[in-house]
């Protein structure tokens, strides 16, 4: 096996900053949970210093994970980093990220502050964090708009201060692949301590490059990924988790990289954050878009009936679609759905099948076609409404 990639996943932070994706403590406990079962690395749990609501939720997150790691946003301010440790600090793996901005733009006109003064604070912060925090993270907000002389000068201090991961932030998806490569090299070679820490990227799909330039930034040495799910995130959402982690899986012979993701979990989760958030992905998009591993053409699905690899280089079960292609609708009988409920996963009591049924059928009179994923959220709304 290659080198082992950190999936750091912030759906429930910088996701949940995009229009009309904001949840409440109890959806964003409920999406951890399933990040859990997902196998994520980290589950960034939010923002604690940006209101008592994310406080709580950050909280609840750090409270009820076990099996992935904890991270909280703070700025690199004390207040930050108090509020963000008071929220995460019980978690089993807890980690501070604190960030700052390091391009000109940014120090100039939104932060005020002279660059030297910049390296300080950043220096400080993170020193004041790793004071109690086992584990901190210091991103450079608008990094891939720095000069890299002076991000090697900024890392090689947080680094000596405390910092085990430093993270390249593409802020506003500016970069590309080829310069992003460049770019992460020309700091390595010019700073003394970046060999020491963890290398991660967040990548911003402003010209729809977030996950072309993560995978460029691995090819340099990054260890971690930054993502979320559906691609969610500021403006035009942040490189996606489901889309990184299907080229590692898919071209092995390419990239030669490990990771804990459990695959089987993707379509289950990428479900419930559009059941929670409302926020559709489109059908054409890659891995879990409703047409992904759709045929439609005659021709498409002649050759998948003489041999699957004709047309599909992944296989749906990989991402935990069901295999069958056999469409449910108005017409479909409760063995068919009972049958398809099992291949998702699900078990459901007698009583819990009636209701699920009955809403199934009310479903497949409003439309054409049922897919899994209407399945799925009929299954996810039922749960929430137990917990109500
Ligand atoms: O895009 C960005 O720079 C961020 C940082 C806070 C990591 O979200
Ligand atoms: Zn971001």
């Amino acid at each position: 096996m290659g080198k082992r990639i950190i999936f750091f996943d912030t759906t429930l932070r910088d996701g949940e900053q995009s229009p009309g994706c904001s949840m409440n403590n109890k959806e964003k406990l409920q999406m951890a949970k399933q990040l859990e079962k997902l196998n994520v690395d980290f589950i960034e749990a939010g923002f604690a210093a940006s209101s008592p609501g994310d406080f709580e939720s950050v909280k609840s997150i750090a409270e009820g994970i076990k099996n992935s790691g904890v991270a909280v946003l703070a700025r690199a301010v004390k207040n930050d980093i108090d509020k963000g440790w008071e929220a995460v600090k019980n978690a089993v793996n807890p980690r501070i990220h604190t960030f700052i901005a390091t391009s000109d733009i940014h120090m100039k006109y939104k932060l005020k502050m002279d660059p030297e003064d910049v390296i300080k604070r950043a220096e400080e912060m993170v020193s004041y964090a790793a004071g109690f925090a086992p584990e901190v993270e210091f991103s450079a907000e608008d990094a891939t708009r720095s000069e890299p002389a002076f991000l090697a000068r900024i890392f090689d201090k947080v680094i000596q201060a405390g910092a085990k991961v430093i993270n390249i932030p593409d802020t506003v998806g500016y970069t590309t692949p080829d310069e992003f490569y460049n770019f992460i090299n020309e700091i390595k070679i010019r700073s003394d301590y970046l060999d020491k820490a963890i290398i991660s990227v967040h990548c911003h799909n402003d010209l729809g490059l977030g996950v072309a330039n993560t995978l460029a930034a691995a090819r340099a040495g990054a260890t971690q990924f930054e993502c979320t799910i559906n691609g969610i995130g500021e403006r035009a959402g942040n490189a996606a988790l489901e889309e990184l982690v299907m080229i590692l899986d898919t071209r092995r012979d390419l990239y030669n990289c490990d990771f804990g993701i459990n695959t089987r979990e993707i379509m289950k989760t990428s479900n419930l954050l559009t059941m929670i958030t409302g926020v559709h992905v489109q059908p054409n998009k890659a891995i879990v878009g409703a047409n992904a591993f759709a045929h439609e053409s005659g021709i498409h699905q002649h050759g998948m009936l003489s041999h699957e690899n004709t047309y599909e280089i992944m296989k749906p079960e990989t991402i935990g679609l069901s295999k069958s292609k056999m469409v449910l609708g108005k017409h479909s009988g409760r063995h068919a759905f009972k049958e398809r409920l099992e291949t998702l996963g699900y078990e459901l009591t007698k009583e819990e099948l009636n209701i699920a049924f009955e809403q199934f059928k009310d479903l497949a009179d409003k439309k054409k076609q049922v897919y899994d994923r209407d399945i799925e959220a009929i299954v996810a709304k039922r749960a929430i409404e137990l917990t109500e």
